[in-house]
C-alpha cells in the first residue's frame, strides 16, 4: 500500500513574514503523516523558519530545486548540504519551469537524484510532456526517456523512495487539467518503465503524483486513479484553506 504523498509548490510566490504564517495556520490541521505526507515546497530564503514553525507537526518543508555538486563556484544555487543542514527533506527535482528556463537536462536531473539521496532528500522527480508532443502521440516515449535517464544508476532501494511527479506541461497552470484517466493512463506507463528498469516489487512501491491544475474540486478524481498516489499542486496549494483540503483528500 503506498502513502499518498500531496506536495505543494509555491514557486516564486509569498514573502517570509506570509510563508512562516502559512505554515502556523496549518500545521496543526493536516492530516497525520501516517496518513498521508504532506509537503510544502517553498523559495529556498523561507526554508529554515518555515521548518522551525512547522517543528514536529505533520507538516514537512521542501526546497523547489538544488544543485548537484557539495559546494563552489556556483553563484545562485543552493547545496544539498546546506538543504541537509537545515533539516529540509525534500527537493522537487527537475521541474518542467526549471528544464525550460534554467536549462536542465535529464543527465543533471539525474545527477541532483543521486545527490538528493547522498543528502537523505526526498527527491520529487518531475516529468511531463508538452502540447506538441502530446499531439504528436509522443507522450509515452517523452516519459520514458526522462524515467530511464533520471533513474540512472539508481539501486533499487533508491528507486523505491523517489517520488514521480508526472505534470504534462500544457496543464500547468492553465487551468486546462488533464483527464484522470489519461492522467492514469501515463502513470501507469511510468510504472511500466520502472517494472522494466527495475522490477515490479520495485515499480510497485514507486509513488507517482499527478500535477497540473490541482485543486480541492477535481483532487479526488486524480486520487482515485489506480496509478496516482498524489499531487503536486502550485496555484492552489498557496491559500491555508485550499491546501488543507487538498491535503485531507489524501486521507
Ligand atoms: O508544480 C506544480 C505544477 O507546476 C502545477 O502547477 O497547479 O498551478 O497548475 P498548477
Amino acid at each position: 500500500m503506498r502513502k499518498p504523498i500531496i506536495a505543494g509548490n509555491w514557486k516564486m510566490n509569498k514573502t517570509h513574514q506570509e510563508a512562516v504564517a502559512f505554515m502556523e495556520e496549518v500545521r496543526g490541521n493536516v492530516p497525520s503523516k501516517n496518513e498521508v505526507e504532506t509537503v510544502v515546497c517553498a523559495p529556498a530564503l523561507f526554508l529554515k523558519d518555515m521548518h522551525d514553525k512547522a517543528e514536529s507537526s505533520d507538516v514537512a518543508v521542501g526546497a523547489q530545486t538544488m544543485h548537484f555538486e557539495e559546494g563552489g563556484a556556483f553563484t545562485g544555487e543552493i547545496s544539498p548540504a546546506a538543504l541537509q543542514d537545515m533539516g529540509i527533506a525534500y527537493s522537487i527535482i527537475g521541474h518542467s519551469e526549471r528544464r525550460e528556463m534554467f536549462n536542465e537536462t535529464d543527465e543533471s536531473v539525474n545527477k541532483k537524484v543521486h545527490a538528493a539521496f547522498r543528502h537523505e532528500i526526498t527527491p520529487i522527480m518531475c516529468c511531463g510532456e508538452t502540447l506538441e508532443e502530446r499531439e504528436s502521440s509522443q507522450t509515452e516515449q517523452v516519459v520514458r526517456t526522462q524515467i530511464e535517464k533520471g533513474f540512472a544508476g539508481l539501486s533499487a532501494e533508491q528507486a523505491k523512495q523517489v517520488v514521480v511527479a508526472y505534470e504534462p506541461i500544457w496543464a500547468i497552470g492553465t487551468g486546462k487539467s488533464s483527464s484522470a484517466e489519461d492522467a492514469n493512463e501515463t502513470c501507469q506507463t511510468i510504472r511500466q518503465v520502472i517494472a522494466e528498469l527495475y522490477d515490479e516489487q520495485t515499480a510497485e512501491a514507486v509513488r507517482i503524483q499527478y500535477g497540473g491544475s490541482v485543486k480541492p474540486e477535481n483532487i479526488n478524481s486524480y486520487l482515485a486513479q489506480e496509478h496516482i498516489d498524489g499531487a503536486l499542486v502550485g496555484g492552489a496549494s498557496l491559500k491555508t484553506d485550499a491546501f488543507l483540503q487538498l491535503a485531507e483528500a489524501g486521507k
